[in-house]
């Protein structure tokens, strides 16, 4: 990449344009207008690139406003595993590899082929069938970074049951929330799982949520650590026992295009996790499209993306949208500092990772440690890198640049959700001049826009809310057992627009800067949390009375934690009592949404309809000044604000 021009921006280099799949500005202004002239025409060209069964569609996009239900490709037929595996087996990728496994241990390492991936996904078919799985039913699954996970996924894709993925750090509490919601037959988990040379107990949890009552019939339990397992007879069995058990082969189910293919649960306003419900062709081909338009993946090279594959990013970076388009995936267990601080460099350069997919807390973290971390590795097998997950700061862009892609690797800062299933806005990067710091424009055939709270477009400049103006096949089709919150929280602010949830501005070239959360979610090291998920666990503490979580701002998480706590009558707010809280909450959300600051309140500033002002709150943990902090006259009590900041915890 040639180094950066007089306006600050990163062209591409002409060695990579040459290699990418949209090779101008020009030509992907022409592709763009034509993309969003008629969205459905354009996606009824791309979804040429899957194998269907039929294309018996009668109308490729359909869209209910007043219901807010929509459908794409509606009564095509195909399956997701086939397009992932077998469709690749027989165009010659049967000895290519799919999955190439790191495991935290450096000699934990396990390479599956195509036709390796497909034999053991079509033998855990098999071993759900037997247990009763059937086309529609919901498995969860609860795994640690190994390959059982994507076996699993596909497995259940297979037979046209429906996954649930809890991402394994979530505590007791919020796996609990997460598997009632869904009703499954089956959980997939493993004895335990390795993280920074500890060996964590997962089974353990399963048994406590199973104690607690579930629909779960069957447990299966891949023995990755080897640790003391209690087994429950007649519920419990070991996964490698069973596939030895099934016969090998599995046809895969044609499914209706809308048929669902996973249900992943996101954090949002309530306390109550969303089950956003994800469809088998409109998910698939839009995990495919941006995987190829992004990353301008070429055959043979190695694709990384550090993402959990507990959280959409993994979905659809790690699994759906390499498998689908072929290409080699790298799955990481470990974590970025462990055993030393140069882990993703050593595994980089280990094998050879062409492009490299991380979060901006990522890049923070390493970039703290020292760049003589980094120089220790020959990294120059690296062509491209991404971002995801939150905003990246200009800064740390440019160190991302220069110290890990060598001054020679395009950036592509990716946006998107949970629920838009894959990349809405990210930089063509061997078209465009790279802003570091903006994910510039929205990708073929998705229209995004930036209102004011009027519903007036923004001027340049002037930031607002991000909306995505009518919803592309990648999108969830609704919350799992609550369509009415899914139009309420999506499509009621602007109807037949769908909301975000973020703030962002548009600059004069039509480049879009993302600005953050408008609402109760606390982003920390790009792991959404919901303020309200985090407050009933602390309320759920005999000592508290009442609770707030807001972010406050960390020079590596992006947001971290700040709680407000107000203890109950006969109970102090110690020192000891602060530990037992974090702990607390560890234990019941996760270790990821630790509060960084307990602040022990005598009173929450309430309206008096009895809201609690969170705006005020997050002020205060900001550190404002009283004057800062605007109108205060509806509070029921004003003074509660002049103890908090006298009180703040800083
Ligand atoms: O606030 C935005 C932030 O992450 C949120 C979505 O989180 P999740 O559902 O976990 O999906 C993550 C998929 C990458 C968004 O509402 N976010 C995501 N990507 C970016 C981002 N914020 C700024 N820049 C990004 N590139």
């Amino acid at each position: 990449m040639a180094p950066e021009n007089s306006k600050g921006q990163y062209p591409p280099s002409d060695e990579y344009r040459e290699t990418a799949f949209i090779k101008s500005a020009e030509e992907f202004n022409t592709l763009y207008e034509e993309s969003i002239r008629d969205p459905a025409a354009y996606w009824a060209e791309q979804a040429e690139n899957l194998d269907w069964y039929s294309k018996d569609w009668k109308e490729v996009f359909t869209w209910d406003k007043k219901e807010n239900r929509f459908t794409w490709f509606k009564g095509g037929k195909l399956n997701a595993s086939y397009n992932c595996l077998d469709r690749h087996v027989k165009n010659g990728k049967k000895n290519v590899a799919a999955i190439i496994f790191q495991g935290e241990n450096d000699d934990h390492v396990r390479v599956y082929t195509y036709g390796r991936l497909l034999y053991e996904v079509e033998r855990f078919a098999n071993v759900l069938k037997s247990m009763g799985v059937k086309k529609g039913d919901r498995v969860s699954v609860y795994l640690p970074m190994i390959p059982e996970l994507t076996i699993t996924m596909l497995a259940c894709a297979r037979i046209g049951a429906v996954h649930s993925v809890v991402f394994a750090a979530f505590g007791a509490e919020s796996l609990y929330n997460r598997v009632v919601d869904c009703t499954p037959k089956v959980i997939v988990t493993s004895d335990g799982n390795y993280h920074a040379g500890k060996t964590i107990n997962m089974k353990a949890k399963v048994d406590e949520i199973l104690e607690k009552g579930t629909t779960i019939e069957h447990v299966v339990v891949v023995r990755r650590t080897g640790i003391e397992t209690d087994m429950k007879e007649g519920r419990d069995v070991w996964w490698h026992e069973e596939v030895a058990a099934v016969p090998l082969n599995c046809d895969p189910v044609p499914m209706d295009a809308e048929d669902p293919l996973f249900i992943l649960y996101t954090s949002g306003t309530t306390g109550k996790p969303k089950g956003l419900l994800h469809t088998t062709g409109g998910y698939l081909l839009g995990a495919y499209t941006s995987f190829r338009n992004v990353f301008n993946y070429r055959p043979g090279q190695i694709f990384w993306c550090t993402a959990d594959i507990g959280w959409i990013t993994g979905h659809t970076s790690t699994v759906y949208g390499p498998l689908a388009l072929g290409a080699t995936a790298l799955m990481f267990e470990g974590v970025p500092t462990y055993p030393g601080r140069d882990r993703y460099w050593q595994v980089a350069e280990k094998w050879g990772v062409d492009i490299f997919y991380t979060a901006p807390t990522a890049i923070r973290t390493i970039r703290q440690s020292g760049d003589e971390w980094v120089k220790k590795h020959d990294l120059s097998s690296l062509k491209m890198l991404a971002s995801a997950g939150e905003p990246i700061d200009p800064d740390v862009w440019r160190w991302y640049h220069r110290v890990i892609g060598g001054g020679r690797c395009p950036i592509s800062d990716t946006w998107w959700q949970t629920e838009t299933g894959g990349p809405m806005i990210a930089p063509m990067t061997g078209a465009f001049d790279l802003k570091p710091g903006s994910a510039m424009k929205p990708l073929l055939g998705i229209q995004a826009a930036i209102y004011d709270e009027e519903k007036n477009i923004c001027a340049p400049g002037e930031s607002g809310n991000l909306y995505i103006e009518s919803p592309p096949p990648s999108f969830a089709r609704t919350i799992w057992n609550d369509h009415k919150k899914f139009v309420e929280t999506y499509w009621t602010a602007f109807p037949g627009h769908y909301l975000t949830g973020d703030n962002a501005r548009m600059d004069e070239d039509g480049d879009y800067w993302l600005l953050g959360r408008i609402d109760d979610v606390i982003s920390v090291a790009g792991h959404r949390l919901g303020a309200a998920e985090i407050e009933a666990a602390l309320i759920s503490h005999p000592a508290v009375a009442e609770a707030a979580a807001v972010p406050m701002f960390d020079d590596i998480k992006g947001e971290a934690i700040y709680a407000y706590v107000t203890v109950k009558d006969g109970f102090n707010g110690t020192e000891e009592l602060k530990r037992q809280l974090v702990d607390h909450v560890r234990t019941t959300v996760g270790p990821i949404a630790t509060p960084k600051v307990i602040h022990f309140a005598p009173g929450l500033p309430k309206t008096r309809s009895g809201k609690i002002m969170r705006r005020i709150l997050r002020k205060v943990a900001e550190g404002c000044r009283k004057e800062e902090i605007g109108d205060t006259t509806t509070l029921t009590d004003p003074g509660i604000v002049d103890t908090l900041i006298a009180t703040r915890m800083l």
